[in-house]
Formats: C-alpha cells, structure tokens, sequence
C-alpha cells in the first residue's frame, strides 16, 4: 500500500511517520514539499505519489491567529482539503483527515455524537468544518477523525506551556469550567494506522468519527495532574497555587467550547477499539519531557 502523508512535521504527523511505516510505503511531506497553499504544488505532489492512501495531518491550527488571518485558514483548512477530496474521489485513494471538537458550540450537557449538529465559534473551527464537509460532500472513501486537546512532546500544546510556566511561577491561574480529553498524537498515530490497515481489507465502514483519549477532564484538574506527575518524577517546580478559573476571566480572540467532550462510541464498536483513560498517555509525555529536562545540562 503506498501512502502519502501530508504535514509531517506536525505534532500528529511526526507520529505519523513512525507508525505508518508498518501499514505501507510511506511518502512524507512536510510544507517544504507540499504546501497547502499552492494549488499547483499539491496537485502535482497527489498526481506523482499515486497513493492508495492520502494521510492529511497538516492545518492552520493558530486557533486565535485565525480569527485575524480568515484566508489563510480557510484556503489551508477548507480549499486545499476540497482539492485533496477531489483527488481522491477521481482516483478512488482512502482519503484520512483530522477535525475537532471546535465544529460545535459546546452547549450539549453530554458527549457530542457524530450525529449531533455543528455549531463552530471561531473561525479555524468553521473553516475545520467546511473541509469536513467538502471532503463528505465529494463522494471520496474517507475517514475524519474529530479529536480533541492534542499533545506530543514534540510541538507546542497547552501540556508542555503548563509545565513551563509551573517551572517559573509561583502561581498559576487555569481555566476550569471547560471540559474534554487530552488525546495524544501517538494515539492519534496508532488508531489511524491500525483503521487503515482493516479498511483496506474491505470498502466499507468509512465516514466520520470521534477520536479522543478516554475519560474526561478540564484544564486546571489537567494542569494539575501533569504538575504532579512531573514532580513524582523528579522535575523541580516552583509553582505553589494552582487556582482554578472561569473562562470568563481568560478571554482569547477565539471563543473556546465549553463541553469539548466527543463521543467515540461509534469508532470503539465499528472497529473493536478500546480507548485507553487519558491519564495513560499524559504519565508517558510527561515522563519523556522530564527526561528530556533532566538530560539537559
Ligand atoms: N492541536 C490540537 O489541540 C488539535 C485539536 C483538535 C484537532 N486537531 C487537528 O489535528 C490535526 C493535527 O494537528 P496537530 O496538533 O498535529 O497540529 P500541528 O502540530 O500544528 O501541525 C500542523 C502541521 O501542519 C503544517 N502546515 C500548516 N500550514 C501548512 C501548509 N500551508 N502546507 C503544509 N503544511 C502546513 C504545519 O507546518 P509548519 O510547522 O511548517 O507550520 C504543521 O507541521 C489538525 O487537523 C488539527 O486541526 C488538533
């Protein structure tokens, strides 16, 4: 099977490019050889890798940025994942891509179906939807898996600045009434591998999916057990207090969901998956990070 990657060197693509290995022959591209942004670069790239799979982990994914730079994301987020279905609808390649949570408002009391209606308040979450929708609205054999609160060690997510801040401060002030689950790009990485191995067995079962970690958490009782889990592991912090918020008092440029929760039943029965507790995959990054900070002179 061959298989093109798309956005390489990203949290989830980085992932990627270890775990596909085992699936096919993979080609990974990073922005310097297939940006996004140039119609004619990708189409050329799609058209030489004669791919049976096209693997997409690349986007605009500066959430705030976005709100002040709407044409970038969108033509990223939403034209060229157009281009890509188109692609894959005319050569009959699996197309594999990512949303998020952010494609709802986050209103619901209960974890968000794939049958449940979207309602994004930003502009990167509109734009993730509308290459959702242009993929479905294509006809291609696709996968989108819709995931949430994305951590690796590599790349900068919201695990590595807490940890840096709890390095330096005394006390920390994190947003409490907002809820999800952390999902590692390893975990990321292995579903879609294993997904993509099965589907190519048989031609059905595509379509839309929730992906994420199990259980759930909000980001000040998520700060707080990577803190502790540092420190048990030996990382010297200076941070006291760790005061949980409303959001309401840590505004952004781009309005954040406040049930961020994605139901992944339908992806744990179709294909047999049982979705490790987010706690997991949290203790082994943090252990990596401490590692890496220990080794550091
Ligand atoms: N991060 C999250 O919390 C989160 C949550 C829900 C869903 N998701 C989705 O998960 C997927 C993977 O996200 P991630 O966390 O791995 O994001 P990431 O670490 O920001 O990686 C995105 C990658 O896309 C690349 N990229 C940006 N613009 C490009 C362009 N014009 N052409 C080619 N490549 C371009 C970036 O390259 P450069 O490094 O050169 O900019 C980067 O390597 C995305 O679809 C995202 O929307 C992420």
């Amino acid at each position: 099977m061959k298989i093109l990657l798309l956005g390489a060197g990203g949290q989830v693509g980085t992932e990627l490019r270890r775990s596909l290995a085992v699936a096919g022959v993979v080609t990974a591209c990073g922005r310097g050889e297939a940006d996004l942004q140039d119609a004619r670069q990708l189409a050329q790239v799609l058209a030489t890798s004669q791919a049976d799979v096209v693997v997409n982990a690349a986007a605009y994914t500066a959430v705030d940025k976005a709100q002040t730079e709407p044409d970038a994301a969108r033509r990223i987020n939403a034209e060229a994942v157009a281009e890509l279905a188109a692609h894959c609808h005319k050569t009959g390649s699996l197309l594999v891509h990512y949303s998020t949570d952010y494609v709802f408002d986050g209103m619901l009391s209960r974890p968000y179906t794939e049958a449940d209606a979207t309602h994004p308040l930003s502009i990167y979450g509109q734009t993730k939807l509308q290459g959702e929708e242009a993929i479905r609205a294509s006809g291609c054999r696709h996968l989108v898996f819709r995931t949430s609160w994305v951590y690796s060690a590599t790349g900068g997510n919201f695990l590595k600045t807490i940890l840096k801040l709890a390095a330096d401060r005394d006390e920390l002030r994190v947003v409490a009434d907002q809820w999800g689950a952390p999902t590692s790009a390893r975990l990321l990485a292995e579903v879609t591998t294993r997904v993509i191995s099965e589907l190519a067995e048989m031609d059905e079962h595509w379509g839309t999916y929730h992906l994420t970690a199990g259980g759930e958490t909000n980001w000040h009782a998520y700060a707080s057990y990577a803190i502790a889990r540092a420190r048990s592991q030996g990382l010297p912090l200076q941070v006291k207090n760790i005061v949980p918020i409303p959001a309401a008092d840590y505004p952004t440029p781009a309005a954040r969901p406040a049930n961020s929760r994605l139901d992944c039943g339908k992806l744990s029965s179709t294909f047999s998956l049982q979705l490790p507790d987010w706690r997991r995959d949290v203790d082994s990054v943090v252990d990596t990070l401490v590692a890496a900070a220990s080794s550091t002179p």
